[in-house]
């Protein structure tokens, strides 16, 4: 799949993820997670009353990924920074609302969608380019509003807050919890859940009234519908303590071990967090560098999404973090100088010097030759 296209930026290092589906693994903390809050749905609506979905394939076209959840034609995600182009028409998805109107349109009314998602991204311990996502969707008849006597949006969003403080009280049991306003093309209102956890606020979810565009153009222009999308990864390291995005991705059997089928327990009350075990040691390179001059429509080739791809590209799941530790300005040769950090740690095993040096050799010629940046 992996095509000479010329819009393909689609590295190796991701495309191997493809098929791994980590969120079908039973024993996998990702796949815990979902039939946890797959059990939810048919506990509070009753069995069956929600369509899951877990095997949708991830390479969608761009209208499914932007268009029909009514992104803008301008809008960032859709720039080859931050998206995986497969070619100009086709991209990893970067969330699983790209189902949205082709489930509605195959009659599907009230369903689930969990799968791989791919984004362009920094690089550090809560940031991976691929993470999973479950999208949650439910269409009302206009019996049900007008039984009420209520207006459509009031009745949506009322349910939609009250469902998901449930699903983030069965999940983390007593904590504290606030809704704030949100934008997402996809709806309106659009709201965010966010919990109290460990001194600090943290986003779980974003959610919201579906536009009606949307529902429109499945045919379903008569009916209202409420519809969230949240992150696995994020759930799960609150959840069991994982205090590292990569861990998922390990077959160290120090990890896999810790997790079985039916280990939840509602509200995380007495259940076995994840115990860490020691790591091995990181290893440190430092790359300064000054950065290519903008091109004619203010563009640069240097981003630090691309940096980082770089860097993936050559290290593999071997980068821990990459962060910027300088910067300065040199006015007289109207440059500017960057200084990051590159964190290499393998989960598995000790680095040694040679491979790690390989590695940061590879990463600086390709700065030069992909970004165009000259080396200090
Ligand atoms: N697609 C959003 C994201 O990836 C998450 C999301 C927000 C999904 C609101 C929704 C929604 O369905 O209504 O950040």
């Amino acid at each position: 799949m992996i095509t000479g296209d010329a819009n393909n930026n689609v590295t190796d290092h991701i495309f191997e993820k493809i098929g791994y589906n980590l969120h079908k693994r039973p024993d996998h903390p990702l796949g815990i997670i979902k039939s946890v809050i797959e059990d939810y749905f048919d506990e509070s609506f009753g069995k069956d009353t929600f369509t899951s979905f877990d095997d949708l394939y991830p390479v969608v076209t761009t209208f499914a990924n932007f268009d029909s959840v009514l992104v803008p034609p301008d809008h960032v995600s859709r720039s080859a920074n931050d998206t995986y182009y497969v070619d100009a028409e086709n991209v990893l998805r970067c969330h699983t609302s790209a189902h949205q109107l082709e489930m509605l349109k195959d009659g599907a009314t009230k369903f689930l969608v969990t799968g791989d998602v791919y984004r362009r991204d920094s690089i550090d311990a809560t940031h991976f380019p691929v993470f999973h996502q479950m999208e949650g969707v439910r269409v009302f008849e206009k019996e049900e509003w007008e039984s009420k006597g209520v207006e459509a949006v009031d009745l949506a969003r009322d349910e939609l807050r009250t469902t998901l403080e449930g699903l983030a009280r069965h999940l983390f049991g007593d904590v504290e919890m606030r809704w704030v306003d949100a934008y997402f093309p996809f709806t309106e209102p659009s709201m965010e859940l966010e919990i109290f956890f460990k001194g600090e606020w943290l986003e779980v979810l974003g959610c919201g009234v579906m536009e009606m565009q949307i529902l429109e153009e499945a045919g379903l222009g008569d009916k209202r519908a409420w519809a969230f999308g949240l992150g696995l990864e994020r759930l799960a390291m609150v959840l069991f303590d994982v205090p590292d995005i990569r861990l998922f991705w390990s077959d160290d059997k120090r990890f896999t071990k810790q997790f079985e089928a039916g280990m939840f327990k509602a509200g995380g009350v007495d259940m076995r967090k994840f115990k860490p075990y020691s790591k091995y040691p990181p290893c440190l390179k430092d790359v300064s560098f000054w950065l290519p001059e903008n091109a004619e429509d203010g563009t640069n080739l240097f981003s630090e999404n691309n940096l980082c791809e770089v860097v993936r590209d050559a290290a593999g799941s071997l980068v821990e973090e990459v962060k910027l530790i300088d910067e300065f300005e040199n006015k007289k040769k109207g440059l500017t100088s960057n200084c990051f950090r590159i964190v290499y740690r393998s989960m598995e095993r000790s680095l040694t010097d040679e491979e790690i040096n390989a590695i940061q050799e590879k990463v600086r010629e390709n700065m030069v030759s992909k970004l165009g940046v000259e080396l200090r």
